[in-house]
């Protein structure tokens, strides 16, 4: 596997000079790590312009945190791609959970949105899993299957696309999922990817992810990097979970 993805996602946190200090702080520490780690950082998108001019010729990418599935149009207080790439960005989260349950966005939608990211050349970084109601009916594996079948678009692997595995339960609950959890969704999402001959897909780990549990984690086969909430949000926190990340064998 090659360098870990190492994902910030700010959610709804981050104004004006404070946010940019935040960057800038990621930034500063993210030289070193260069060896190991891709980091980005996704903040909200009234910052994304300043943030990404800020980063520029550094080693921090900047992505949004969702894009339309339409080009532009009648859709107030929505976000295309086109915005996002015009603002900096290079990546764009889609399908996180909290949109999944907040704006009830489906399967469908959500490769609509992927396919829209790919044709702006904005890498989707495409969140599934399960919720704990879920988890304890025993659905885990066949909704993750029809995640990864049905909101995952076509050349997705071409189009340098990250898929994160979010189990619902863990994020922003400080319950992490077990290394044996983790190892066994990662292994099972990788043979579905190979199905759909996206192997080469990097799997990110997302939910709870703090610097103590990073190594454990990082170091899970078929686990290629991590998408960070909570402690994105403290540069040291952050730094230290991409300094976790395994050097990759040269
Ligand atoms: P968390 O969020 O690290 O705060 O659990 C992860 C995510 O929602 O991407």
């Amino acid at each position: 596997m090659g360098k870990a993805v190492i994902a910030g996602n700010w959610k709804m946190n981050g104004v004006g000079a404070a946010a940019e200090q935040l960057a800038c702080d990621v930034r500063d520490g993210a030289w070193s790590l260069r060896d190991r780690a891709e980091i980005i950082i996704c903040p909200p998108a009234t910052v994304l312009t300043r943030i990404a001019k800020a980063m520029e010729g550094g080693p921090v990418m900047v992505g949004g945190q969702d894009c339309h599935a339409k080009v532009e149009g009648a859709h107030t207080g929505d976000i295309s791609a086109e915005m996002l790439k015009d603002a900096g960005a290079t990546h764009v989260i889609v399908g996180h959970s909290e949109r999944r349950t907040d704006h009830g966005e489906t399967n469908a939608i959500v490769e609509a949105k992927a396919r829209m990211a790919m044709n702006w050349g904005l890498r989707p970084i495409l969140c599934i899993g399960e919720t704990l109601a879920q988890r304890e009916k025993g659905r885990a594996r066949e909704i993750v299957q029809d995640q990864v079948f049905n909101s995952i678009p076509h050349e997705f692997e071409e189009a340098g696309g990250i898929v994160a595995y979010e189990p619902v339960w863990a994020i922003g609950t400080g319950k992490t999922a077990s290394v044996e959890e983790i190892a066994e969704m990662h292994h099972y999402i990788r043979w579905l990817l190979g199905n759909r001959q996206m192997g080469a897909v990097p799997i990110l780990y997302g939910g709870s992810v703090k610097p103590a549990i990073a190594a454990s984690i990082l170091a899970i086969p078929e686990v290629g990097g991590a998408l960070v909430g909570g402690a994105s949000l403290v540069a040291s926190d952050f730094l230290a979970i991409a300094a976790a990340a395994p050097v990759p064998a040269a």
